[in-house]
């Protein structure tokens, strides 16, 4: 019989890594997807010398975010969601979009702005070219977390 669990509430538990890939695989592919911890499905991108990891899919819809382009906007590194074009910034998360100071302006002045963090972004290292994920579980709820559910994961697998 079960007692009582003494498990520390998750904040205070150390992070845990789980080993994902070796670097030089996901560097030749150039990103990669993976269900980290059998709960999270996450897309793996090098870009530029650098490995960003996050929610495989795009928080506005559930999109395929490993179909999407790489663009700099407004010298920010961001994925380009192939479903409808939401921009995701790959350090952050954060939905950009742009917005016009003044309508009637000519010409109209357009400026990136930032939605805030949307899009659940998760920690990778590298450690002797093997590629680790460790995945971010902050309380705080974000967009992406909608599309990571049993419930949405199931209803995929039935459409
Ligand atoms: Fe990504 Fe709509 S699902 S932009």
């Amino acid at each position: 019989s079960q007692t009582s669990s003494s498990s520390p509430p998750s904040s205070s538990r150390p992070p845990v890594s789980h080993f994902i890939g070796k670097k030089d695989d996901i560097v030749k592919a150039g990103r990669m997807t993976t269900m980290v911890n059998g709960c999270r499905d996450i897309l793996v991108l090098y870009h530029q010398g650098q490995l960003h990891a996050m929610d495989m899919r795009c928080y506005h819809s559930g999109g395929a975010l490993q179909y999407g382009d790489i663009e700099e906007l407004n010298g920010r590194l961001c994925i380009v969601c192939p479903w409808h074009k939401y921009k995701i910034t790959l350090a952050e998360g954060e939905g950009l979009y742009q917005a016009v100071d003044d309508p009637t302006a000519k010409p109209l002045r357009k400026y990136w702005r930032s939605k805030g963090v949307r899009q659940r972004i998760h920690n990778v290292t590298e450690v002797n070219g093997n590629v680790y994920v460790t995945l971010n579980d902050s309380n705080e709820a974000i967009e992406s977390d909608v599309y990571q559910t049993e419930r949405y994961r199931t209803g995929l697998l039935k459409a």
